[in-house]
């Protein structure tokens, strides 16, 4: 599969792992630079598919996730995934990885199988989809087929924090660069996929007029992961028991999706988790050991000015 394969960086030492496990090893290219696109900072891993892309046949049964990256992707995927298939395929979850379980519709990286093609052959119904794409550039077929989407979005402070251990460790994403740098990047929306206030309100305006978007927050799942299950099989009209229910809140616990192979993404080689590991802290509140005084004074100014507009309020601290 595209990202369990075994590809290295040019000019770069490639890691024990990626040595020992293969022979046919293909080279990436260095890490990529972002450049706009329709308005929106990107890398040519999640547009060199485009037109694939544009024209992906949705199913009114297709549930989409979408989020700006790093606000809890993983974790909703892996509990709905867990909600549709834990009882009926138990062996899903020891064979096949949340990756592949759940294919990110937009990414199309050398050597490796779109997403786009491992979504058109996936052979569950409903199919998950991921997707960090801004609203405004999802495929045409969701709006009209109707299709079910869970948007999950994050506070800026921990959503940036995460993003920079991420870029650190994926050799897939644009150099980070040191943290004061990262930060500033990110409030002028110099990021894959563009910026957070476009995203996470792009997505809210369009939650106003549109009932098949079920708008989720990070900060509320860690708070009561149980509530915030319970609104969502509402949303998908679904009444698991009782039994099934704790059998997803456990699975989907922080420590066992971190420990678990099928859920931390430790069988894909372009993210160096020596580094930093993909399931790091899963806090709110981790942004306290990045920020200095003076850079989240300026941030919560530069933050409301960018959301004076917006009804959308975030917790950055519980
Ligand atoms: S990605 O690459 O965009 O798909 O990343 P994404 O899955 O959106 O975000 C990764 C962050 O989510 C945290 N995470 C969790 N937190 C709490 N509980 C659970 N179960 C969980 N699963 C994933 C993960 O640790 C990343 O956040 P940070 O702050 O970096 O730890």
């Amino acid at each position: 599969m595209f990202e369990s394969s075994g590809v290295k960086q040019k000019g770069k030492q490639a890691s024990h792992s990626q040595v020992a496990s293969d022979k046919s090893e293909m080279e990436l290219p260095l890490r990529p630079t972002l450049f706009d696109f329709h308005g929106v900072s990107m890398t040519k891993y999640f547009t060199d598919n485009w037109d694939d892309i544009q024209n992906f046949k949705a199913r009114p049964d297709d549930i989409l996730i979408a989020t700006y990256p790093k606000a809890g992707t993983t974790w909703v995927s892996y509990i709905l995934d867990l909600l549709y298939f834990g009882q009926m395929c138990p062996e899903r979850q020891t064979s096949i990885p949340i990756q592949e379980r759940v294919p990110f519709l937009e990414i199309s990286i050398p050597y490796g199988v779109k997403g786009k093609d491992l979504a058109d052959r996936l052979p569950t119904t409903p199919r998950l989809i991921k997707t960090h794409l801004p609203v405004q550039l999802v495929p045409r077929s969701f709006w009209e087929q109707n299709s079910r989407i869970v948007y999950v979005a994050r506070n800026a402070k921990d959503n940036a924090v995460s993003f920079f251990h991420f870029d650190r460790m994926n050799n897939m994403e644009p150099e980070p660069g040191e943290w004061s740098n990262f930060l500033q990047n990110f409030k002028e929306g110099k990021m894959v996929f563009g910026s957070w206030y476009d995203h996470v309100n792009g997505w809210w305006e369009k939650k106003q007029t549109h009932s098949k978007i079920h708008y989720m927050f990070y900060e509320d799942l860690i708070e009561d992961c149980g509530r915030e299950l319970d609104q969502l099989c509402s949303f998908l009209g679904l009444s698991p028991s009782a039994e099934e229910k704790e059998r997803i809140l456990t699975g989907a616990k922080f420590d066992n999706m971190k420990h678990n192979k099928m859920a931390n993404y430790s069988t894909v080689q372009i993210m160096d988790h020596s580094v930093s590991p993909f399931m790091r802290k899963g806090k709110v509140g981790d942004w306290k050991n990045h920020f200095t005084v003076a850079q989240n004074e300026e941030f919560d100014e530069d933050h409301k000015k960018k959301m004076k507009n917006s009804t959308l309020k975030f917790r950055t601290e519980m």
